[in-house]
């Protein structure tokens, strides 16, 4: 019988071999291509330059295409890729103008090789008028949900391919352990298998359904490596990260999205142990292409070739930073914005400092990308893409994933006898303020509508403020608004006019925390919150009224000296779109907070220490003979949220009580919700090993699951752990699992086992 499994592996194989027949094609072609080109042509496919290269900005305030400009860019600079926007976001008609402009002129050349458009969309499209923006990677991390962090990515391929561009800059791979770091709220937060769980399920969402459909777009790995730990917190500035720890912490990410398939990667602006990493061989030959056999695209970060001379002070001269650059591995160089990078390449190459041969590599890489993104068949916006946008679903998305990140710190109740402050009802009636209440900029952060993410005027009409969204839940005669347009506008911190405002209401909502900021210029020396606002903090709660306090904000600011007088703390991170309906949501009950810390909240400026810290970071010798075991002080800890429901553990078991190396690590555990709301909870399993041959991390994060309970209801979680889950890096850079005792942890409950070959 011919059977229904004979058929299928029939097709799979015919799939096979057509699959194996195009890509024979599509190489043939890229030699022929290669074979043709001129030395200037392949160093121009090399080229990436900023979209106001070809461009001025229009009545509108948007870029439109200066043909001079753009003529010079294509015929004399051959570039192959353009990147950015420019003024204000673009709906998707200028977009498509401009897009249809910029390939039309490159079609006009000998070789017809379309450009590659590459934009930063990192929480949705940031550059397109219209498009939905979700919450910040850091919230993402906090609702631990992956499904939903799919579908964001998805919508956002969508988004962006709908604005005739197919290259995203995005997933960011960094991990968040230095808190200062501008750059924390692009992270996944502080925890590796966090951020390479959401990462891979990014890196799939976007590139899965095939580079050449509609709904996709090429994903990059950013930035390899290690540019989220520099040591003095500032933007890109020196990491001293050991090979130890970048093996364990900073590359196993990398490989996940290399192995699920990412198409291109960017590389970190700054140092690591004094090497830049744009001219690292080490990072970029052997460990990227050789032992994580990457074989996509490698592009730099923003001028990063020439600030190898101009910053780093490792090339005498710009033409220098070029060989080495090149020399280390680069494909493409984000040049941007002037063009010495294609005179001095096309010259090292004509003098025979580097060899075509080298170049050719690169160019086919970039040519490759080119096909596979169907970008020689129609290098125009497509039409099904362009029906993909900005549609109902994606606002809904927004809202739910929003709520999904909220992370309630605090509770308190009032008296012994009553409930808590949280949830509000809503005949209460309350006093908003502090500068987050009244600004679109806290809600959002930055990549939104502007890189900063801090021009109020370019959100939306129908995003609305806390101020707005509180009053539309629960009318404006319940709500008084002490809050003001500008985050830095100095009538949101006058606390005399907050206690006389507060003189009629039951609650005080103060939104305090951060404005938007993106990169370099978010860059901080204090991570305490600031003085003003801890000064209208204090003031409010001098009123006697109680204080909730909603964070919003892209990193942890220190609180310790305000916490006590705030009845209620919510941490909502960087929302988006939907964020103030999401925590007015939250804050009267409609939605059951479920978010869960990724980080470490630190209390003091001082005293930082992630979850997985070593054993030793606990010790704490104060006095001459007293020794502690409480060094990891946080003010909240990795993995910690609240809830109106209370869940509770049980009947922690394993299969077995010592593994050997094939073994299956079987963990289940009940899991009841004892409250008296629906909820959902963050089922969290860490691991420790209890002694190894070098010192061991305290605890990791190994497995997570969230599950839905109603009051009363339990649930059997079970996890499954490989032996591998048991494994650390050690000095001489080889991932072992080592004889003896570990502990699971889930919730209070712990079981012991052990492990022996
Ligand atoms: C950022 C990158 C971004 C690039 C292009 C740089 O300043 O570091 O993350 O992709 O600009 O906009």
């Amino acid at each position: 019988m011919f059977t229904k499994l004979k058929l299928i592996t029939l097709s799979l194989c015919l799939f096979t071999v057509q699959a194996l027949a195009a890509d024979k094609a599509t190489e043939d072609k890229i030699k022929k291509l290669i074979a043709s080109m001129s030395i200037e042509e392949k160093v121009g496919q090399m080229t990436q330059l900023d979209v106001r290269e070809v461009s001025v900005t229009g009545p509108e305030g948007v870029a439109v295409v200066k043909a001079e400009k753009l003529k010079k860019i294509i015929h004399k600079y051959k570039a192959g890729s353009i990147l950015n926007a420019a003024g204000q976001p673009m709906n998707i008609e200028q977009w498509g103008s401009l897009i249809s402009a910029i390939q039309d002129e490159a079609l006009s050349t000998e070789h017809q090789i379309p450009i590659l458009y590459g934009i930063d969309s990192i929480h949705g499209v940031t550059y397109t008028a219209g498009s939905t923006l979700f919450p910040h990677n850091i919230g993402l991390a906090a609702s631990l949900d992956l499904e939903l962090s799919n579908q964001i990515a998805k919508v956002t391929a969508m988004e962006t391919r709908a604005s005739g561009i197919r290259w995203n800059f995005d997933p960011v791979l960094d991990i968040g352990r230095q808190p200062l770091w501008s750059r924390f709220e692009e992270t996944f937060g502080e925890d590796p298998y966090i951020v390479e769980q959401m990462a891979v399920g990014m890196v799939k969402a976007y590139e899965q359904d095939g580079l050449d459909k509609p709904t996709a777009v090429a994903s990059t790995m950013k930035h390899f490596v290690g540019y989220s730990a520099p040591d003095n917190g500032k933007d890109r500035t020196p990491a001293t990260i050991s090979d130890k720890d970048l093996w364990e912490y900073y590359l196993p990410q990398f490989q996940a999205a290399v192995d699920a398939g990412s198409s291109t990667i960017m590389i970190n602006s700054a140092s690591i142990n004094g090497v830049p990493v744009h001219a690292s061989k080490h990072l970029l030959q052997d460990v990227l292409r050789d032992k994580m056999g990457f074989k996509g695209l490698i592009v730099t970060d923003w001028e990063d070739i020439i600030r190898l001379h101009t910053r780093h002070r490792i090339a005498a001269t710009p033409r220098e930073a070029v060989k080495i650059a090149i020399d280390a591995g680069i494909d493409m160089s984000m040049v941007p914005n002037e063009m010495s990078f294609f005179e001095h390449l096309t010259d090292l190459v004509k003098s025979g400092e580097i060899s075509e041969q080298r170049i050719n590599e690169s160019v086919a890489i970039i040519l490759r990308l080119k096909f596979e993104l169907g970008l020689f068949d129609n290098p125009y916006p497509e039409q099904e893409a362009i029906a993909n946008f900005g549609k109902k679903q994606y606002q809904d998305l927004a809202l739910e994933s929003a709520r999904a990140t909220m992370t309630l710190l605090k509770n308190e109740t009032l008296s012994k006898a009553s409930a808590s402050i949280l949830p509000l009802t809503k005949n209460d009636k309350v006093l908003i303020a502090g500068p987050g209440a009244n600004n679109l900029g806290p809600l959002h952060g930055s990549w939104s509508y502007s890189w900063q993410g801090s021009n109020e005027e370019r959100y939306p009409e129908s995003t609305l403020t806390l101020v707005e969204a509180f009053q539309a839940e629960v009318g404006a005669d319940n709500v008084t608004s002490f809050a003001f347009t500008g985050y830095d506008n100095l009538a949101n911190y006058d606390t005399d006019g907050l206690a006389k405002a507060a003189e009629n209401v039951d609650y005080i909502v103060l939104a305090l925390g951060e404005g938007a900021y993106a990169e370099s210029p978010g860059a901080l020396d204090d991570l305490t919150l600031d003085k003003n606002q801890i000064e209208l903090a204090k003031a409010a709660a001098l009123t006697g009224k109680p204080v909730i306090l909603v964070l919003l904000q892209g990193r942890p600011r220190i609180v310790k000296e305000i916490e006590p007088a705030m009845k209620a703390i919510l941490l909502a991170y960087r929302p988006g779109s939907k964020g103030a309906e999401a925590i007015v949501d939250t804050l009267y009950g409609k939605h059951n907070p479920s978010g869960v810390l990724p980080f470490s909240y630190p209390q003091f400026t001082g005293d930082h220490s992630t979850y997985d810290r070593n054993f030793l970071t606990n010790v704490q010798q104060l006095n001459v003979s007293g020794v502690s075991f409480n060094g990891h002080k946080p003010q909240w800890k990795f993995g910690f949220g609240l809830s109106y429901s209370n869940f509770t553990y049980s009947k922690l078991s394993l299969n077995k009580s010592t593994y050997s190396a094939d073994d299956k690590i079987s963990v289940s555990v009940q899991i009841k919700n004892t409250g008296d709301k629906a909820g959902e909870h963050a089922v969290q399993l860490f691991l420790s090993d209890l002694y190894a041959s070098e010192s061991p991390d305290f605890k990791r994060l190994k497995r997570f699951s969230k599950v839905k309970l109603k009051p009363g209801q339990s649930k059997t979680v079970k996890f499954e752990l490989t032996t591998k889950d048991l494994s650390f890096v050690n000095s001489a850079l080889e991932r072992v699992v080592e004889d003896g005792e570990f502990k699971i942890a889930v919730g209070d409950l712990t079981k012991n086992f052990n492990y022996k070959k």
